[in-house]
């Protein structure tokens, strides 16, 4: 363990609640998407709303409330163009465009033209795209509901909106996610954040997270300055890299929900039926161990690099572990596995393990997952659907989230890194109408000769999804101001 070296200073008060915490204490949520129809009566909305969102300084038991703008809402709620031009290309294009699809992999069922919001035709023109996201967590049914009429409430009154969707979410108290597994485990620590008594190797540069800070190529990450002056950009702080714009992205970030469907009957049929012993009766602990195998920890949490061979049991959240000394060749813990294929750690073959580590440190998430469960589906269709509103949050989607879903999940090639040439066997499987080979395996590394696992299916479909942008408070304050007079204009 190693104390936070060389800290750096953070404006928490500045910055979402949800990006520093994970709201653990908040087991259930509501997500709402909403479309802008009247930008001036949103811009009233948000004027009164900002007060309640929570930052990261608040730690309220009860509830907590975000607020994050796809690139489509920033424009509907009166952002000019060349301001909106000044985002990343990729949060301007979207999660659902062509050649994005091809990165992360969703074709088939997953396709956006089957999503239920933020898809697109055949045409790939914008079908249901949503503007802005209100995410409300409450320590129980009753905060929640306390908290959601309320803010319903805003919403109708203001008559600047259409509710494109609700649905809720929550944290299960053993926090497994649906296939069994504890999830959230293995966070990066935020430099500056606070947090202490973590592994060194998992603490990352602040800007890999915020914008406005330096990241791990000792930069400042690409934040949406305000070139065109508008509204009272009085409000916002000059841009940290010098260039005496000011900066709508400080204390900021981008925040990736996908809706993800988890087909857990026939994951469990599938490893039911891959682990059958000779008399073709099924084995239960080696079902588990094949799972295992495929998600990098035990059901429990504990990792298999420090248990490969049975789960010790209880709660396990240890994440003090890397993989280059004790399993460079996967005996432990599959190369193909989701954890190491998510986060190869120090591993990569062919370089030290400080430098393996540089390179992991600059493809980091956050996520801030919640699972689901859809009754109305389940009455349609006669099954119950489940599966987990993914939220992965980053400075940089392309360097970060669409760089793991696309070069570490989906890559099935063999490569000279230490990832096997398997796809990740959680999300990166190629749906059926994918494009191109498709090995569709799951290899466990072993001696004297590996165990190769044919047949792999997608055991996770997706449903939806959009890229948003949670600015800090004081860019909430100045997105109030779009409507008005220009102010500050000289201080450029
Ligand atoms: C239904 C979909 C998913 C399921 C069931 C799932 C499940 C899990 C589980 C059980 C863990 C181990 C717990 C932990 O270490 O925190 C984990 C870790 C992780 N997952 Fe996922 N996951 C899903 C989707 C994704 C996606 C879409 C990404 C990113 C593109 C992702 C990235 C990660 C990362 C980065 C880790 C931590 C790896 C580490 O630091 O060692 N997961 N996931």
């Amino acid at each position: 363990m190693a104390l936070e070296s060389n800290p750096v200073s953070i404006e928490l008060a500045d910055i979402q609640g949800l990006l520093i915490r994970g709201y653990g204490q908040l087991p259930i949520c509501r997500f709402l998407l909403l479309q802008i129809e009247d930008a001036a009566a949103v811009r009233k909305w948000l004027h009164s709303l900002v007060p309640q969102v929570t930052a990261a300084t608040q730690f309220n038991k009860k509830h907590a409330l975000n607020i994050a703008f796809t690139c489509e809402g920033l424009k509907a709620i009166g952002l000019a163009d060349e301001n909106v031009d000044n985002f990343p290309i990729s949060f301007r294009q979207g999660m659902a465009t062509e050649w994005r699809q091809r990165i992360l992999g969703d074709f088939g069922e997953s396709a956006p033209q089957n999503w239920r919001w933020g898809g697109a035709d055949e045409h790939w023109e914008p079908v249901q795209q949503p503007h802005i996201l209100l995410a409300m967590y409450g320590m129980d049914q009753e905060q929640l509901d306390q908290l959601f009429h309320i803010q319903r409430g805003f919403i109708q009154e203001s008559r600047g909106f259409k509710i494109l969707y609700q649905q809720d979410g929550y944290r299960r108290e053993d926090s497994k996610e649906n296939f069994g597994f504890h999830d959230s485990i293995s966070q990066p620590v935020i430099k500056g954040s606070g947090r202490k008594n973590v592994p060194g190797t998992n603490i990352v540069a602040t800007g890999e997270f915020v914008l406005g800070y330096l990241n791990e190529h000792n930069l400042y990450p690409y934040s949406p300055l305000i070139s065109l002056p508008q509204g009272n950009i009085n409000l916002l702080s000059p841009d940290a890299n010098g260039s005496g714009l000011k900066d709508l992205g400080r204390n900021g970030t981008f925040l990736v929900y996908r809706l993800m469907q988890q087909h857990v009957k026939e994951f469990k049929a599938f490893s039911r039926e891959k682990t059958l012993n000779q008399d073709g009766k099924p084995e239960p602990e080696a079902q588990i161990k094949l799972e295992a195998k495929m998600v990098g920890r035990w059901p429990s949490g504990a990792p298999l690099v420090k248990f490969p061979d049975s789960d010790p049991g209880g709660s396990s959240d240890d994440n003090d572990f890397n993989y280059s000394a004790t399993d460079p060749y996967g005996f432990r813990c599959p190369l193909g596995s989701h954890l190491r294929r998510n986060n190869p750690r120090d591993s990569f073959r062919n370089l030290k393990p400080e430098q393996s580590l540089k390179i992991t440190r600059r493809h980091r998430i956050i996520r801030r997952g919640r699972l689901y469960k859809t009754p109305e589906v389940a009455k349609v269709e006669n099954a119950e659907e489940v599966g987990l509103h993914f939220f992965g949050i980053n400075a940089n989607i392309a360097q970060q989230f669409e760089f793991i879903q696309h070069v570490w999940a989906n890559n099935d090639q063999p490569n000279k890194h230490t990832l096997s040439g398997d796809p990740d066997p959680i999300i990166g499987v190629p749906n059926a109408d994918t494009p191109g080979p498709r090995p569709n395996r799951f290899t466990i590394q072993q001696e004297p000769v590996a165990k190769c696992i044919d047949g792999l299916q997608r055991f996770v479909t997706i449903r939806a999804g959009a890229y948003f942008f949670m600015p800090g408070i004081a860019g909430l304050r100045f997105l109030t101001t779009l409507g008005s007079r220009v102010e500050g204009a000289s201080d450029r």
